[in-house]
């Protein structure tokens, strides 16, 4: 068998985490303070794949090929490939062929967290060697996702975001093919929503006598494309935080797993973990809650957080009531203002959403 590749889908535009992905791609929106892809690519790296293609869209690829560089950070060597414009994740496959060739691959939605890696899965493609391998995973609302029907240790029917589905077995972002995926994905037509699915496209090898295998995720999977996933995945990821404190804490108390970046500074701040707090932070007379992540260059002060993700440059000032479950983009502030008349002051890009006490 040739060397496994690896294909990321970075383009996508997101819609459901805006006003966030108003200005940035949905893949770098950091999880535990690293930007949710980079999980991805350590999943990848970690199961031995070297040469790693990403997808990436016209508006967002710039972005995420600086963030992510050449690879060699992860010790792999990634290409970057243009998908013109978001035609499906069939589509996707497609304008990677000159880069996958006859390579069988793993292909990895760029917003999904799968817990333990995919080594196992890398392997069982090995070992059984079927024409594709999909991941399933049993939810309560399967009609949000592509739906599998199985036979034993066969797929037989698949269905994409069906509005009754048959199972509670929803197909996870992550699948292994051969290249026999390729010839599926320009035998289907465009899905009531005008997108190549892959779903239909897994459906083509199945309706051709192809074996595809199904391997149920034994443990947590995550797409992180609405804030309530996003701040789950920040839940489990912190869960696994290895405690380290390389800022400078004045006067301040750190309780459980926390991570506190060099350059931080805590002045009369309390964190109580699990929590990390991004480099160039200033936490100042602040309590900062479980579950939180605090991105570089952040500032509170006088106010409380909890089970929320502030991305870098941002700040929270003076709050009477404690924050939480919140996401805050980059370079936000919230603070109390002293000006007369006394009332509530906004400035907040399109689609933000603001709950008060
Ligand atoms: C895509 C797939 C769907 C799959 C889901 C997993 O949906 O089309 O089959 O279940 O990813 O994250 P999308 O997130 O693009 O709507």
């Amino acid at each position: 068998m040739l060397p496994l590749k690896g294909l990321i889908l970075s383009g996508g535009k997101g819609t459901r985490l805006r006003p966030i992905t108003h200005t940035s791609a949905k893949q770098l929106v950091p999880v535990a303070n690293r930007p949710v892809l980079f999980y991805g690519i350590d999943a990848m790296a970690q199961a031995g794949i070297r040469e790693i293609g990403i997808i990436i869209a016209p508006e967002t690829g710039d972005e995420i090929r600086e963030v992510a560089g050449d690879g060699s950070a992860f010790g792999v060597q990634i290409t970057y490939i243009l998908q013109d414009e978001p035609a499906g994740l069939a589509h996707a496959v497609l304008t990677a062929e000159p880069f996958l060739g006859d390579s069988p691959f793993v292909m990895y939605l760029g917003d999904n967290l799968l817990q333990g890696g995919i080594d196992d899965l890398v392997t069982a493609f090995r070992a059984n060697a079927p024409d594709a391998l999909i991941l399933l995973t049993p939810v309560p609302d399967p009609e949000h996702y592509g739906v599998a029907e199985l036979d034993g240790d066969r797929v037989v029917a698949l269905a994409e975001k069906p509005p009754e589905p048959k199972t509670d077995l929803a197909l996870v972002g992550v699948y292994m093919f051969t290249p026999l995926i390729h010839e599926a994905a320009r035998a289907i037509e465009p899905s009531a929503r005008g997108e190549l699915e892959i779903t239909d496209a897994i459906q083509h090898l199945v309706d051709t006598g192809r074996r595809v295998e199904p391997h149920i995720v034994q443990g947590w999977w995550k797409d992180t494309g609405r804030l309530d996933d996003m701040l789950e995945a920040n839940r489990l990821i912190l869960d696994r935080l290895a405690h380290r404190v390389d800022g400078e804490l004045v006067d301040s108390q750190v309780e459980g797993r926390v991570v506190i970046e060099a350059g931080a500074r805590l002045e009369r701040a309390t964190v109580r973990g699990p929590a990390v707090i991004g480099a160039g932070a200033r936490l100042t007379d602040c309590y900062i809650g479980p579950y939180s992540a605090i991105g570089e260059d952040c500032v509170v002060e006088r106010a409380e957080i909890e089970h929320s993700i502030l991305l870098a440059g941002s700040s929270v000032r003076h709050l009477d009531g404690r924050m939480e479950s919140s996401l805050l983009g980059r370079n936000v502030t919230i603070s109390r203002g002293d000006r007369q008349p006394k009332a509530f002051r906004f400035m907040v890009g399109d689609n933000s959403d603001i709950e008060i006490l």
